[in-house]
């Protein structure tokens, strides 16, 4: 039974597959489609981040896959679509690094509402913005979720000891699935309305796309500072420079971008003093996550061929 890993696993957990499985890893792989689909054919299970596009072209090529396990969770760069047709399954690694997203999202909202970003910048620039440059406790603020699955959920439960009100838009849900955490589902347009920082934990759909544009931070009353570790393209990006230039949110965190890596293009557009944080795609990627995540997955895979 052979294996193929595109992307990085963690080590131990490799180790093991290759007790029972030949395994292959080869990282240049996730971003050389033409080597993949050449090669493709001859394994029964791939291992994937979010990098290798398991599109259809590639799926056409490989006519003894039966696994595909995705070392996290949104499953965009796999065509799940054909994989069902087609009798391949595939395997996220639910919840494994849902409390890594949380935690960054709780930091996120402090660092953001603490002006943190531009009190470093000033600092360094030996400005000593003591008084010119405020700051902003967490305690008493709202925080809106856009999307109350897993790792929603999780930033409802670590906020709480903050002393935050949770509100959170999710129509697929029971309302009463939010009582359960202290979190008021409501209209969207509402928590647009009454939250002071926005985390966005939706998938990417034709639904979510383009979620946060112009017109969406207009509704924003409160000025929020606005959080994004779900998708790049749920945010319209230069709708999101243009409310912060006219101040119709505070900062922003963005750990996901409509391309990635994100292009300099977009990082131009972004000023030094701009109350902004900006990651790689790694809030769920620590290591504790890491470890987490590959087990997760080597087990499945194992289980799921019998091993
Ligand atoms: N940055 C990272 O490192 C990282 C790590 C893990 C997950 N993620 C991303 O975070 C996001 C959330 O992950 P999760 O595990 O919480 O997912 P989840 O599936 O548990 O939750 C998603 C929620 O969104 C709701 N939803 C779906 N479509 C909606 C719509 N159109 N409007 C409103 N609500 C809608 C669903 O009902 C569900 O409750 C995903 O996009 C995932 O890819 C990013």
């Amino acid at each position: 039974m052979k294996i193929l890993i595109t992307e990085f696993m963690d080590i131990k957990c490799v180790e093991m597959l290759k007790l029972n499985f030949d395994v292959t890893v080869d990282h240049d792989l996730s971003t050389n489609i033409d080597e993949l689909k050449k090669i493709i054919n001859s394994f029964d299970a791939l291992i994937v981040r979010n990098k290798t596009q398991v599109n259809k072209k590639v799926l056409e090529k490989a006519h003894n896959l039966k696994f595909v396990g995705r070392l996290g969770v949104g499953l965009d760069n796999i065509d799940t679509e054909y994989c069902k047709n087609h009798n391949i399954h595939v395997q996220p690694a639910t919840g494994m690094n849902a409390n890594s997203v949380a935690e960054y999202v709780i930091n996120a909202s402090l660092t953001l509402l603490k002006n943190i970003p531009l009190m470093h910048q000033e600092t360094l620039m030996a400005n000593w913005p003591r008084t010119s440059i405020t700051s902003r406790e967490l305690k008493g603020k709202t925080i809106g979720l856009l999307g109350f699955g897993l790792i929603a959920k999780k930033v409802s439960i670590l906020a709480k000891v903050f002393d935050v009100k949770i509100i959170a838009y999710d129509p697929y849900l029971d309302p009463s699935v939010g009582n359960q955490f202290d979190t008021k589902l409501h209209d969207i347009n509402d928590v647009f309305r009454m939250s002071d920082i926005i985390s966005i934990h939706l998938p990417l759909n034709e639904d979510t796309r383009n979620l946060l544009n112009y017109s969406a931070f207009k509704k924003m009353l409160k000025h929020p500072v606005i959080i994004n570790s779900s998708r790049g393209s749920i945010v319209n990006e230069e709708d999101l420079i243009r409310a912060y230039d006219e101040k119709l949110i505070s900062g922003f965190a963005l750990d996901v971008y409509n391309a990635e890596p994100v292009p300099k293009s977009f990082l131009d557009k972004i000023k030094n003093n701009t109350n902004c944080l900006l990651t790689p795609h790694v809030a769920g990627v620590t290591e504790e996550s890491n470890i987490r995540v590959s087990d997760f997955i080597a087990n499945a895979v194992k289980e799921f061929f019998n091993l």
